[in-house]
C-alpha cells in the first residue's frame, strides 16, 4: 500500500499501521478502557442523515468561515495533539505547513516536539497552543509568556485530563515519551527500519516547551499516563481557568467541555470558545460523543460563545453535519495524525486535500453554496 492508495482517513490508518512500530501506532489509535467512546465519536455521525436540496445553482461555492476571529478556508480544524516527532520525524512542522497551505487552524500541544517559537516562525496561519496546567506554576506562566511573545492566535486550556484515562494498549505496549525499545517491542521496531532509522538518526526527540522546567518526557522516558498523573495539576478548577484567561489576555478556548452547565460557566468566565470533546475517547470511556452533545449545548449558549465539535471526524460530511447542528466547525486529531505518521507533510496534505474535496462535493450535493446555509432543517435523526 502506498500514499496514492489512500482515499480516506481509514486508508491512512492502514498505511500508518503498516509503517509504524506497534507501540507508536497503538498510542495514536488507542483510547481508554473498551474504546467505546472513541468508536461512538464517529458512529454518532451515522445516526443522522443529511437532506439535500437540488437544482440550487451551486457552480460557485464558498467553503470559508470565521473561527475564533480568523478566516478558515474550511469549517474544519486540526486539533492539537502531543509528541508528533514520535509519529514522523517531521513532527509538528509538517502539520503547521500543511495547515497553512490549506488555510486551516491547527494547534500544538504543551507536549509538542517543536518549540512555540519555531512554530510561530514557520507559519502566519491561525495557530493555537494547547495548555496542560502543570503543578509547576512557573512552567505554566513561562509557556503562556512564550505564546504571547510568539503571537499565537489562541490558547486552548485542556480541561479533561485531570488524571490520565486508562489506555490499555499503552499498558501492554509500554509506550513512553521518548519512545524506548523494549524486549517485547524490539522486533516491531526492527521490522519498521524507516521509522526506526528516522527516529535514531535524525534530530533528537525533545519536548522544548517543557524541558526548561521538567526532564520527564524529554531526557527521562515516561508513559503519558505517568506524565499526566504526576506532573499535571489535579486541583485545577474554574478559578484556575479564569486566572489563565486573564494572564493570557487573548483568544481563549476550553478544550474538553461536555456538559451544558460547564458550557454556561465557560461563557461566564469570558471564554471565546469551547471545544466539545472527550479527548478522542482517550480519557473517560463511556462518555457521550461530542456530536450527540452538540445540540443541547448550542441551544444553551449558541451565539454567546463559539462551539467546535471535536473528535471522530473522518469525512467531510461529518463537518457538514456538525454545522447543521450549530457548530462553528468540526475538529479532530486522528483525522490528520494517521496521515502524518504514514507520510509526513505529504501525507497530511493529501488527507486535507481529500477532506476539502469531500466538503466541497457534499456542499454541492446538499445544494448549499455557503456554510451558513447549513441548519437543523437539513438533518433528520433516523
Ligand atoms: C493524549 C494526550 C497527550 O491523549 O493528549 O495522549
Amino acid at each position: 500500500m502506498r500514499l496514492s492508495d489512500c482515499h480516506n482517513i481509514e486508508d491512512f490508518r492502514r498505511l500508518a499501521k503498516a509503517r509504524l512500530p506497534f507501540p507508536v501506532f497503538d498510542y495514536i489509535d488507542g483510547a481508554a478502557d473498551d474504546e467505546l467512546t472513541k468508536a461512538r465519536n464517529t458512529t454518532a455521525y451515522d445516526a443522522v442523515d443529511l437532506v439535500p436540496d437540488v437544482l440550487a445553482g451551486v457552480e460557485e461555492i464558498d467553503t470559508r468561515c470565521t473561527i475564533l476571529g480568523r478566516t478558515s478556508a474550511l469549517p474544519l480544524m486540526l486539533s492539537p495533539t502531543a509528541v508528533q516527532r514520535a509519529f514522523h520525524w517531521q513532527g509538528e512542522t509538517a502539520v503547521a505547513k500543511a495547515a497553512e497551505k490549506y488555510g486551516l487552524w491547527f494547534g500544538i500541544s504543551s507536549l509538542a516536539t517543536r518549540s512555540i517559537e519555531e512554530i510561530a516562525a514557520l507559519t502566519s496561519g491561525p495557530k493555537m497552543f494547547q495548555l496542560y496546567v502543570h503543578k509547576d506554576k512557573g512552567l505554566n506562566a513561562h509557556m503562556i509568556e512564550r505564546c504571547q511573545a510568539a503571537k499565537f492566535d489562541g490558547l486552548a486550556l485542556t480541561v479533561d485530563t485531570i488524571v490520565s484515562g486508562k489506555r490499555e494498549r499503552c499498558l501492554r505496549s509500554g509506550f513512553t515519551t521518548p519512545p524506548r525499545f523494549t524486549p517485547a517491542s524490539i522486533w516491531s521496531y526492527a521490522t519498521r527500519p524507516k521509522w526506526t532509522l528516522d527516529y535514531v538518526l535524525r534530530e533528537t526527540f525533545r519536548l522544548p516547551n517543557l524541558d526548561t522546567h521538567v526532564s520527564e518526557g524529554s531526557s527521562q522516558a515516561v508513559s503519558i499516563a505517568d506524565y499526566f498523573n504526576t506532573m499535571l495539576d489535579t486541583s485545577m478548577d474554574w478559578s484556575t481557568a479564569e486566572g489563565i484567561r486573564e494572564q493570557w489576555g487573548g483568544t481563549f478556548v476550553l478544550k474538553g467541555v461536555m456538559s451544558v452547565a460547564d458550557a454556561r460557566r465557560a461563557v461566564e468566565i469570558g471564554a471565546d470558545g469551547i471545544m466539545i470533546s472527550n479527548h478522542g475517547g482517550r480519557q473517560l470511556d463511556g462518555s457521550r460523543a461530542p456530536f450527540d452533545q452538540l445540540e443541547e449545548i448550542v441551544d444553551a449558549v449558541g451565539g454567546e460563545i463559539e462551539i467546535i465539535c471535536d473528535g471522530g471526524v473522518k469525512r467531510g460530511t461529518h463537518a457538514l453535519k456538525a454545522l447543521c447542528k450549530g457548530a462553528q466547525a468540526a475538529s479532530g486529531g486522528r483525522l490528520y495524525l494517521y496521515a502524518l505518521a504514514a507520510a509526513g507533510q505529504e501525507g497530511v496534505e493529501r488527507a486535507l486535500g481529500l477532506l476539502k474535496d469531500e466538503i466541497e462535493r457534499a456542499m454541492r450535493l446538499m445544494g448549499v453554496s455557503r456554510v451558513d446555509q447549513l441548519n437543523r432543517n437539513r438533518l433528520r435523526r433516523r
